[in-house]
């Protein structure tokens, strides 16, 4: 069986991040978010992997320098550009030589990018492998589904799928994970792009429902489910991921810091005296939390970051930062190469700001 993962797409609501960098190698407890795609297909026995990785040559590059051909994770990778964000049954479209080739039933998973489901998909998969259905499509109770695919049921039967209804017909969200075969291409070739101009998978998926194919549903048992698609969504995947971090130290924790609840800590990183952390902090590579440093919970640190009198909680620091500000930063998304410093002139409640274009500051 072959998988698919879709990492296309602009990122736009995670800007200034995106402006430089690919939304879906944003780090989530220190791993990119992509990577958690890469592991659910692999648990689900899935190890021929498309990569859906967009148009724009440096995004592309970073997903390949990250991931490579795959063999690190498991995997073996075939990236496929997409000529413009059309939507995601325009992404399955362009892989569809890579889909259908060596395929001997023909069925395969696609996987969004930005989606990360608790305790993964393995038993579905299995459950579609086992059956000679057309699809299965999975449904995750919650509040407010308007900005998902939504899906009705009626007596048990999956009948209509609609994208981001105002009034959704009920609480059953689309994950954004989607078991299909071939049939997928034809209904796909009818589609006509939707009010956001995007060729819809929802959409192409209803098609194949109408055209009489057997769509079967599942309401997934997961604990939860992230489409972390704006910095809200990633800090809240953030501290989902961190509650199961495992602690463990590979670094040197100085005597006088101070260490309390689960702390992941990574090789040539360095807790001085002085410092407190406390978990649930995964803290990465030839990293230096010094004096007056106070981190945790709920917090990420990138590799080759250097935090001195400052406190941080629930944030990610993406890394090779430098921060030292006698602040208290909380729900924070900070990117890469990163400078924040007291500022000591005057007046002496002033703030002094090089700030890129849409960034947020709250101050
Ligand atoms: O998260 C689940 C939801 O994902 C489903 O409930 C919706 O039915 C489905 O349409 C999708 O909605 P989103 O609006 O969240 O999709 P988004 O545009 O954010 O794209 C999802 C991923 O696919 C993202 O990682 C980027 C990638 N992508 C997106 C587009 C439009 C591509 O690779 N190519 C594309 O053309």
């Amino acid at each position: 069986m072959k998988g698919l993962i879709l990492a296309g797409g602009h990122g736009t609501r995670l800007r200034p991040i995106t402006h430089t960098s690919n939304k879906h190698l944003i780090p989530l407890a220190n791993k990119p978010m992509l990577f958690y795609s890469i592991e659910t297909l692999k648990d689900a026995g899935i190890t021929d992997v498309g990569i859906i990785v967009g148009h724009t040559p440096q995004r592309i590059q970073e997903i390949k320098d990250a991931v490579g051909d795959g063999s690190k994770l498991g995997i073996k990778v075939t990236y496929i550009e997409q000529d413009a964000p059309r939507g995601l049954a325009h992404a399955v479209k362009v892989a569809k030589d890579f889909l259908t080739t060596n395929n001997k039933d023909g069925k395969f998973v696609v996987h969004l990018g930005d989606n990360i489901l608790k305790g993964g998909i393995k038993k579905y998969v299995e459950k579609f492998m086992d059956s000679d259905i057309d699809g299965l499509i999975l449904l995750k109770n919650i509040q407010n589904p308007s900005r998902f695919g939504v899906a009705e049921i009626k007596d048990g039967k999956l009948i209509r799928l609609v994208e981001k209804p105002k009034i959704p017909p009920s609480d059953l969200a689309m994950v954004g994970i989607y078991m299909l075969n071939r049939h997928i291409f034809d209904s796909i070739e009818r589609l006509k792009p939707s009010s956001r101009n995007e060729y819809e998978i929802t959409e192409a998926v209803q098609g194949i429902i109408d055209s009489g194919k057997n769509v079967h549903h599942e309401i997934v048992d997961a604990e939860w489910w992230k489409d972390p698609g704006d910095p809200v969504g990633i800090l809240e995947a953030n501290r989902l991921l961190l509650d199961e971090l495992k602690p463990s130290n590979k670094g040197l924790v100085e005597d006088g810091a101070t260490i309390v609840g689960k702390v992941n800590i990574d090789t040539g990183t360095i807790i001085k005296k002085g410092a407190s952390v406390k978990g649930p902090v995964v803290i990465g590579k030839n990293c230096v939390i010094g004096d007056n440093a106070c981190l945790g919970p709920y917090t990420s640190i990138g590799d080759n970051t250097i935090i001195e009198n400052a406190e941080i909680e629930s944030s990610i620091v993406i890394g090779n930062s430098k921060i030292n500000c006698r602040q208290r930063i909380v729900d924070s998304l900070i990117g890469g190469n990163v400078n924040i410093s007291e500022f000591l002139g005057t007046p002496s409640t002033a703030i002094q700001l090089v700030v890129g274009e849409h960034s947020i500051i709250k101050v």
